[in-house]
Protein backbone atom coordinates (compact mmCIF):
# COMPACT_ATOMS: atom_id res chain seq x y z
CA UNK A 1 0.00 0.00 0.00
CA UNK A 2 1.39 3.38 -1.21
CA UNK A 3 0.23 6.45 1.16
CA UNK A 4 0.48 9.97 -0.46
CA UNK A 5 -0.44 13.63 0.23
CA UNK A 6 -2.22 15.86 -1.81
CA UNK A 7 -3.08 19.94 -1.39
CA UNK A 8 -6.40 20.79 -2.36
CA UNK A 9 -7.43 24.82 -1.52
CA UNK A 10 -5.12 24.64 1.73
CA UNK A 11 -6.84 21.76 2.87
CA UNK A 12 -4.76 17.91 3.04
CA UNK A 13 -6.08 15.04 2.03
CA UNK A 14 -4.29 11.48 2.26
CA UNK A 15 -4.27 9.86 -0.94
CA UNK A 16 -4.14 5.66 -0.59
CA UNK A 17 -3.48 3.59 -3.61
CA UNK A 18 -3.27 -0.18 -3.66
CA UNK A 19 -1.50 -1.65 -6.59
CA UNK A 20 -4.88 -3.43 -7.25
CA UNK A 21 -3.30 -7.21 -6.43
CA UNK A 22 -2.56 -7.21 -10.00
CA UNK A 23 1.57 -8.91 -9.44
CA UNK A 24 1.75 -10.19 -12.78
CA UNK A 25 2.61 -14.11 -13.47
CA UNK A 26 5.96 -14.12 -12.73
CA UNK A 27 5.48 -13.46 -9.13
CA UNK A 28 1.83 -14.99 -9.02
CA UNK A 29 3.27 -18.48 -10.05
CA UNK A 30 6.73 -18.02 -8.85
CA UNK A 31 6.65 -21.69 -8.00
CA UNK A 32 5.50 -23.15 -11.37
CA UNK A 33 7.75 -20.96 -13.16
CA UNK A 34 11.48 -20.98 -14.17
CA UNK A 35 13.92 -19.21 -11.20
CA UNK A 36 13.73 -15.36 -12.34
CA UNK A 37 15.40 -12.75 -9.80
CA UNK A 38 13.22 -10.26 -8.90
CA UNK A 39 15.39 -7.35 -10.17
CA UNK A 40 15.06 -9.03 -13.56
CA UNK A 41 10.99 -9.35 -13.57
CA UNK A 42 9.63 -7.34 -16.95
CA UNK A 43 5.59 -7.16 -15.71
CA UNK A 44 2.71 -4.68 -16.79
CA UNK A 45 0.29 -6.38 -14.45
CA UNK A 46 -0.73 -9.71 -16.84
CA UNK A 47 -3.00 -12.22 -15.66
CA UNK A 48 -6.10 -12.28 -13.83
CA UNK A 49 -8.30 -12.33 -16.31
CA UNK A 50 -12.30 -12.06 -15.74
CA UNK A 51 -14.05 -15.44 -16.74
CA UNK A 52 -17.23 -14.71 -17.58
CA UNK A 53 -20.50 -16.07 -17.63
CA UNK A 54 -22.42 -17.13 -21.34
CA UNK A 55 -25.84 -17.11 -20.32
CA UNK A 56 -27.50 -16.39 -24.01
CA UNK A 57 -24.13 -19.27 -25.83
CA UNK A 58 -24.54 -21.28 -22.55
CA UNK A 59 -28.64 -21.60 -23.70
CA UNK A 60 -27.59 -22.20 -27.03
CA UNK A 61 -25.48 -25.08 -26.46
CA UNK A 62 -26.99 -26.65 -23.87
CA UNK A 63 -24.39 -26.44 -21.13
CA UNK A 64 -22.44 -24.20 -18.98
CA UNK A 65 -20.35 -21.80 -20.67
CA UNK A 66 -17.41 -19.53 -19.67
CA UNK A 67 -15.55 -17.01 -21.64
CA UNK A 68 -11.88 -16.77 -20.49
CA UNK A 69 -11.29 -13.09 -21.77
CA UNK A 70 -7.81 -12.61 -22.49
CA UNK A 71 -8.47 -9.49 -24.00
CA UNK A 72 -8.36 -7.79 -20.57
CA UNK A 73 -4.09 -8.31 -20.47
CA UNK A 74 -2.37 -5.25 -20.85
CA UNK A 75 -1.62 -5.25 -25.13
CA UNK A 76 -5.18 -7.02 -25.15
CA UNK A 77 -4.47 -10.91 -25.87
CA UNK A 78 -3.50 -13.60 -24.28
CA UNK A 79 0.45 -13.22 -25.60
CA UNK A 80 1.43 -10.74 -22.48
CA UNK A 81 1.30 -14.22 -20.25
CA UNK A 82 4.27 -15.64 -22.00
CA UNK A 83 5.89 -12.40 -23.19
CA UNK A 84 7.00 -11.40 -19.44
CA UNK A 85 8.34 -14.85 -18.47
CA UNK A 86 10.32 -14.58 -22.09
CA UNK A 87 11.54 -10.74 -21.85
CA UNK A 88 12.34 -11.43 -17.69
CA UNK A 89 14.62 -14.35 -18.90
CA UNK A 90 15.95 -11.84 -21.40
CA UNK A 91 16.87 -9.68 -19.05
CA UNK A 92 18.13 -11.56 -16.67
CA UNK A 93 20.62 -13.24 -19.64
CA UNK A 94 21.53 -9.43 -20.67
CA UNK A 95 20.06 -10.28 -23.93
CA UNK A 96 20.59 -7.06 -26.56
CA UNK A 97 17.23 -7.60 -28.45
CA UNK A 98 14.77 -9.95 -28.67
CA UNK A 99 12.59 -10.82 -32.45
CA UNK A 100 9.11 -12.28 -33.42
CA UNK A 101 7.75 -13.46 -36.40
CA UNK A 102 3.90 -12.16 -35.85
CA UNK A 103 0.92 -12.65 -36.89
CA UNK A 104 0.25 -9.32 -35.01
CA UNK A 105 -0.48 -9.93 -31.83
CA UNK A 106 3.22 -11.58 -30.29
CA UNK A 107 4.18 -8.34 -32.23
CA UNK A 108 2.20 -6.06 -29.71
CA UNK A 109 2.81 -7.90 -26.71
CA UNK A 110 7.16 -8.21 -27.56
CA UNK A 111 7.21 -4.44 -28.26
CA UNK A 112 5.18 -3.47 -25.22
CA UNK A 113 7.93 -6.26 -22.77
CA UNK A 114 10.76 -4.86 -24.66
CA UNK A 115 9.59 -1.25 -24.25
CA UNK A 116 9.40 -2.18 -20.48
CA UNK A 117 12.56 -4.23 -20.55
CA UNK A 118 14.89 -1.33 -22.39
CA UNK A 119 15.84 -3.62 -25.10
CA UNK A 120 15.42 -3.59 -28.64
CA UNK A 121 12.59 -5.68 -30.30
CA UNK A 122 12.51 -6.65 -34.05
CA UNK A 123 9.00 -7.99 -35.25
CA UNK A 124 8.80 -9.63 -38.59
CA UNK A 125 5.53 -9.22 -40.20
CA UNK A 126 3.52 -11.05 -43.04
CA UNK A 127 3.29 -7.46 -45.33
CA UNK A 128 -0.33 -5.96 -44.97
CA UNK A 129 -1.42 -8.93 -43.53
CA UNK A 130 -1.54 -7.64 -39.55
CA UNK A 131 -4.93 -6.33 -38.05
CA UNK A 132 -4.87 -2.54 -37.72
CA UNK A 133 -5.05 -2.34 -34.15
CA UNK A 134 -1.94 -4.78 -33.60
CA UNK A 135 -0.29 -2.55 -36.10
CA UNK A 136 -0.36 0.82 -34.20
CA UNK A 137 0.54 -0.92 -30.81
CA UNK A 138 3.78 -1.98 -32.47
CA UNK A 139 4.89 1.40 -34.15
CA UNK A 140 3.26 3.31 -30.30
CA UNK A 141 6.02 0.92 -28.52
CA UNK A 142 8.59 1.74 -30.95
CA UNK A 143 9.46 -1.85 -31.91
CA UNK A 144 11.31 -2.50 -35.31
CA UNK A 145 8.91 -3.87 -37.83
CA UNK A 146 9.87 -5.77 -40.93
CA UNK A 147 7.28 -6.76 -43.39
CA UNK A 148 8.08 -9.68 -45.50
CA UNK A 149 6.62 -10.38 -48.88
CA UNK A 150 5.84 -13.63 -47.01
CA UNK A 151 2.94 -15.55 -44.89
CA UNK A 152 3.72 -15.87 -40.94
CA UNK A 153 5.60 -19.29 -41.63
CA UNK A 154 7.73 -17.74 -43.98
CA UNK A 155 8.54 -15.20 -41.54
CA UNK A 156 9.22 -17.52 -38.27
CA UNK A 157 11.82 -19.16 -40.41
CA UNK A 158 13.34 -16.35 -40.90
CA UNK A 159 13.13 -14.85 -37.15
CA UNK A 160 14.15 -18.30 -35.67
CA UNK A 161 17.27 -18.46 -38.34
CA UNK A 162 17.98 -14.89 -37.14
CA UNK A 163 18.34 -16.14 -33.23
CA UNK A 164 20.28 -18.50 -34.16
CA UNK A 165 23.05 -16.99 -36.33
CA UNK A 166 23.24 -13.35 -34.10
CA UNK A 167 23.80 -14.82 -30.94
CA UNK A 168 22.81 -12.44 -28.55
CA UNK A 169 18.95 -11.82 -30.03
CA UNK A 170 16.65 -14.12 -28.38
CA UNK A 171 13.73 -15.43 -30.33
CA UNK A 172 10.21 -14.28 -28.35
CA UNK A 173 7.64 -16.90 -30.38
CA UNK A 174 6.04 -19.91 -28.67
CA UNK A 175 8.79 -22.16 -29.79
CA UNK A 176 10.83 -20.28 -26.96
CA UNK A 177 9.86 -22.36 -23.94
CA UNK A 178 9.60 -19.34 -21.59
CA UNK A 179 7.14 -18.40 -23.86
CA UNK A 180 4.93 -21.59 -23.06
CA UNK A 181 5.73 -21.58 -19.29
CA UNK A 182 4.41 -17.89 -18.82
CA UNK A 183 1.26 -19.22 -20.82
CA UNK A 184 0.38 -21.83 -19.32
CA UNK A 185 -0.66 -19.97 -15.91
CA UNK A 186 -4.17 -18.98 -17.39
CA UNK A 187 -4.93 -23.32 -16.56
CA UNK A 188 -3.85 -22.03 -13.22
CA UNK A 189 -5.94 -19.49 -13.06
CA UNK A 190 -8.88 -21.14 -14.23
CA UNK A 191 -8.68 -24.17 -11.52
CA UNK A 192 -8.39 -21.40 -9.12
CA UNK A 193 -11.43 -19.62 -10.09
CA UNK A 194 -13.70 -22.26 -10.94
CA UNK A 195 -12.07 -24.63 -7.88
CA UNK A 196 -11.21 -27.10 -10.16
CA UNK A 197 -10.49 -28.02 -13.68
CA UNK A 198 -13.14 -27.15 -16.37
CA UNK A 199 -14.48 -30.44 -18.29
CA UNK A 200 -13.66 -28.99 -21.65
CA UNK A 201 -11.56 -26.20 -23.10
CA UNK A 202 -11.99 -24.66 -25.95
CA UNK A 203 -9.65 -22.57 -28.10
CA UNK A 204 -8.81 -21.23 -31.40
CA UNK A 205 -5.50 -22.98 -32.67
CA UNK A 206 -2.86 -21.31 -34.70
CA UNK A 207 0.91 -22.05 -34.29
CA UNK A 208 -0.38 -24.28 -31.47
CA UNK A 209 1.62 -22.26 -28.64
CA UNK A 210 -1.55 -22.00 -26.54
CA UNK A 211 -3.03 -25.25 -26.66
CA UNK A 212 0.34 -26.83 -25.71
CA UNK A 213 1.02 -24.26 -23.06
CA UNK A 214 -2.96 -24.94 -21.47
CA UNK A 215 -2.38 -28.75 -21.99
CA UNK A 216 1.06 -28.87 -19.78
CA UNK A 217 -0.62 -26.11 -17.27
CA UNK A 218 -3.57 -28.57 -16.30
CA UNK A 219 -1.53 -31.70 -16.38
CA UNK A 220 1.08 -29.60 -13.77
CA UNK A 221 -2.23 -29.04 -11.78
CA UNK A 222 -2.79 -32.77 -11.74
CA UNK A 223 0.39 -33.74 -11.05
CA UNK A 224 0.32 -31.66 -7.87
CA UNK A 225 -2.30 -32.94 -6.63
CA UNK A 226 -5.01 -30.79 -6.75
CA UNK A 227 -7.52 -32.49 -8.63
CA UNK A 228 -7.56 -35.60 -9.95
CA UNK A 229 -9.05 -34.70 -13.35
CA UNK A 230 -8.12 -32.28 -16.49
CA UNK A 231 -10.56 -31.12 -19.01
CA UNK A 232 -10.69 -32.56 -22.59
CA UNK A 233 -9.22 -30.45 -25.16
CA UNK A 234 -11.01 -28.95 -27.65
CA UNK A 235 -9.33 -26.53 -30.54
CA UNK A 236 -10.29 -24.87 -33.62
CA UNK A 237 -8.58 -23.81 -36.54
CA UNK A 238 -10.29 -21.79 -39.79
CA UNK A 239 -11.17 -24.23 -42.58
CA UNK A 240 -9.00 -22.04 -44.90
CA UNK A 241 -5.63 -22.62 -42.77
CA UNK A 242 -6.47 -25.86 -40.81
CA UNK A 243 -3.61 -28.03 -41.04
CA UNK A 244 -3.86 -29.91 -38.20
CA UNK A 245 -7.59 -30.79 -39.14
CA UNK A 246 -6.70 -32.01 -42.61
CA UNK A 247 -3.27 -33.26 -42.24
CA UNK A 248 -0.87 -31.16 -44.15
CA UNK A 249 0.86 -28.09 -44.01
CA UNK A 250 -1.19 -24.85 -46.08
CA UNK A 251 1.40 -23.01 -48.41
CA UNK A 252 -0.85 -20.22 -48.63
CA UNK A 253 -3.00 -20.15 -44.97
CA UNK A 254 -6.19 -18.09 -45.86
CA UNK A 255 -9.01 -16.76 -43.44
CA UNK A 256 -10.31 -14.11 -42.42
CA UNK A 257 -9.06 -14.41 -38.42
CA UNK A 258 -5.63 -12.96 -39.18
CA UNK A 259 -4.14 -14.10 -35.87
CA UNK A 260 -4.53 -17.68 -36.93
CA UNK A 261 -3.31 -17.64 -40.62
CA UNK A 262 -0.74 -19.88 -40.25
CA UNK A 263 -0.17 -23.10 -42.78
CA UNK A 264 2.72 -24.71 -40.96
CA UNK A 265 2.38 -24.92 -37.18
CA UNK A 266 5.32 -24.89 -35.19
CA UNK A 267 4.04 -26.90 -32.11
CA UNK A 268 2.01 -28.99 -33.84
CA UNK A 269 3.50 -31.82 -31.99
CA UNK A 270 2.29 -30.51 -29.22
CA UNK A 271 -1.42 -29.83 -29.94
CA UNK A 272 -1.58 -33.78 -31.44
CA UNK A 273 -0.74 -34.71 -28.14
CA UNK A 274 -2.84 -32.71 -26.04
CA UNK A 275 -5.71 -33.87 -27.97
CA UNK A 276 -4.64 -37.48 -28.06
CA UNK A 277 -4.09 -37.64 -24.21
CA UNK A 278 -7.26 -35.97 -22.85
CA UNK A 279 -9.43 -37.19 -25.35
CA UNK A 280 -10.13 -33.93 -26.84
CA UNK A 281 -10.36 -32.57 -30.84
CA UNK A 282 -9.27 -30.46 -33.40
CA UNK A 283 -11.57 -29.57 -35.85
CA UNK A 284 -12.35 -26.37 -38.30
CA UNK A 285 -14.89 -23.70 -38.96
CA UNK A 286 -15.65 -21.51 -41.46
CA UNK A 287 -15.23 -18.02 -41.85
CA UNK A 288 -18.54 -17.20 -41.77
CA UNK A 289 -19.26 -19.31 -38.53
CA UNK A 290 -16.25 -17.15 -36.82
CA UNK A 291 -17.88 -13.94 -37.90
CA UNK A 292 -21.53 -15.20 -37.22
CA UNK A 293 -19.66 -16.38 -33.49
CA UNK A 294 -18.31 -12.94 -32.87
CA UNK A 295 -21.70 -11.12 -33.66
CA UNK A 296 -23.20 -13.13 -31.42
CA UNK A 297 -20.65 -12.47 -28.53
CA UNK A 298 -20.32 -8.85 -28.71
CA UNK A 299 -24.25 -8.52 -29.57
CA UNK A 300 -25.90 -10.78 -26.73
CA UNK A 301 -23.15 -11.02 -24.21
CA UNK A 302 -21.27 -7.52 -24.37
CA UNK A 303 -17.92 -9.31 -25.11
CA UNK A 304 -15.82 -8.03 -27.97
CA UNK A 305 -12.94 -10.24 -29.61
CA UNK A 306 -11.36 -10.30 -32.36
CA UNK A 307 -11.98 -12.69 -35.07
CA UNK A 308 -9.63 -15.34 -34.30
CA UNK A 309 -10.88 -15.56 -30.31
CA UNK A 310 -14.58 -16.21 -31.80
CA UNK A 311 -13.23 -19.82 -33.56
CA UNK A 312 -14.00 -21.63 -30.29
CA UNK A 313 -17.41 -20.52 -29.96
CA UNK A 314 -17.79 -21.03 -34.02
CA UNK A 315 -17.08 -24.50 -32.86
CA UNK A 316 -18.76 -25.33 -30.19
CA UNK A 317 -22.02 -23.86 -31.77
CA UNK A 318 -20.85 -26.41 -34.68
CA UNK A 319 -20.51 -29.68 -32.28
CA UNK A 320 -24.15 -28.20 -30.71
CA UNK A 321 -25.98 -28.33 -34.21
CA UNK A 322 -24.97 -32.01 -34.70
CA UNK A 323 -25.62 -32.52 -31.31
CA UNK A 324 -22.09 -33.23 -30.31
CA UNK A 325 -21.34 -30.80 -27.84
CA UNK A 326 -19.85 -32.20 -24.42
CA UNK A 327 -21.71 -31.82 -21.22
CA UNK A 328 -20.57 -30.40 -18.24
CA UNK A 329 -18.34 -26.95 -17.81
CA UNK A 330 -16.74 -25.61 -20.93
CA UNK A 331 -14.45 -22.86 -20.55
CA UNK A 332 -14.11 -21.04 -24.12
CA UNK A 333 -11.08 -18.82 -24.31
CA UNK A 334 -11.16 -15.32 -26.03
CA UNK A 335 -7.71 -15.05 -26.85
CA UNK A 336 -7.39 -11.42 -28.08
CA UNK A 337 -9.46 -8.10 -27.46
CA UNK A 338 -12.05 -6.71 -30.77
CA UNK A 339 -10.39 -3.50 -30.86
CA UNK A 340 -7.40 -4.82 -32.00
CA UNK A 341 -9.01 -5.37 -35.92
CA UNK A 342 -11.59 -2.89 -36.07
CA UNK A 343 -11.95 -3.33 -40.11
CA UNK A 344 -13.70 -6.65 -39.95
CA UNK A 345 -16.58 -4.79 -38.00
CA UNK A 346 -16.46 -1.50 -40.42
CA UNK A 347 -16.43 -3.91 -43.57
CA UNK A 348 -19.94 -4.50 -42.28
CA UNK A 349 -21.20 -1.63 -40.82
CA UNK A 350 -20.71 1.72 -41.08
CA UNK A 351 -21.73 5.28 -38.87
CA UNK A 352 -24.97 7.06 -39.71
CA UNK A 353 -24.90 10.35 -41.65
CA UNK A 354 -25.03 13.09 -39.19
CA UNK A 355 -28.56 14.65 -38.14
CA UNK A 356 -28.82 18.35 -36.94
CA UNK A 357 -28.59 18.40 -33.55
CA UNK A 358 -32.04 19.20 -32.57
CA UNK A 359 -34.99 17.02 -30.91
CA UNK A 360 -36.58 16.52 -33.28
CA UNK A 361 -34.00 14.66 -35.35
CA UNK A 362 -32.62 12.90 -32.73
CA UNK A 363 -36.46 11.21 -31.98
CA UNK A 364 -36.28 10.65 -35.87
CA UNK A 365 -33.28 9.25 -35.58
CA UNK A 366 -34.30 6.56 -32.93
CA UNK A 367 -36.90 5.90 -34.25
CA UNK A 368 -35.31 5.51 -38.06
CA UNK A 369 -33.01 3.16 -35.75
CA UNK A 370 -35.62 0.94 -34.25
CA UNK A 371 -37.49 0.45 -37.58
CA UNK A 372 -34.28 -0.63 -38.98
CA UNK A 373 -33.84 -3.14 -36.47
CA UNK A 374 -37.10 -4.95 -36.60
N1 LIG B 1 -5.86 -16.13 -30.98
C1 LIG B 1 -5.16 -15.00 -31.20
C2 LIG B 1 -5.85 -13.71 -30.97
C3 LIG B 1 -3.82 -15.07 -31.62
O1 LIG B 1 -3.15 -13.94 -31.82
C4 LIG B 1 -3.23 -16.32 -31.86
C5 LIG B 1 -1.85 -16.43 -32.31
C6 LIG B 1 -4.00 -17.46 -31.60
C7 LIG B 1 -5.31 -17.32 -31.17
C8 LIG B 1 -3.47 -18.83 -31.78
O2 LIG B 1 -2.56 -19.17 -30.80
O3 LIG B 1 -0.63 -19.65 -32.26
O4 LIG B 1 -0.64 -20.33 -29.88
O5 LIG B 1 -2.12 -21.47 -31.52
N2 LIG B 1 -1.14 -15.45 -32.66
C9 LIG B 1 0.29 -15.52 -33.00
C10 LIG B 1 0.83 -14.12 -33.22
C11 LIG B 1 0.61 -16.47 -34.07
O6 LIG B 1 1.81 -13.95 -33.94
O7 LIG B 1 0.30 -13.19 -32.64
P1 LIG B 1 -1.42 -20.22 -31.12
Amino acid sequence: MHVGQSLEKGAIYLVTRTSGGRQGVVRKYRDWLPGIPDWAIVTLGEGETPLIEAPHLSERIGTRLYLKFEGMNPTASFKDRGMTVALSVAVAGASRACICASTGNTAAAAAAYSARAGISCFVVVPAGKIALGKAVQVLAHGAKIIQIQGNFDAALKLSQKAAEDLGDVVLVNSVNPDRIEGQKTASLELCEALGRPPDTLVLPVGNAGNITAYWKGFKEWRGAGFADTAPRMFGFQAEGASPLVTGRDFEHPETVASAIRIGAPASKEGALTAVRESGGLIESVTDEEILHAQALLAGEEGVFCEPASAAGIAGLLKLAGEDRCPEGTIVSVLTGHGLKDPDVILKRASLPEPVPATFEALVGSMEKAERAER
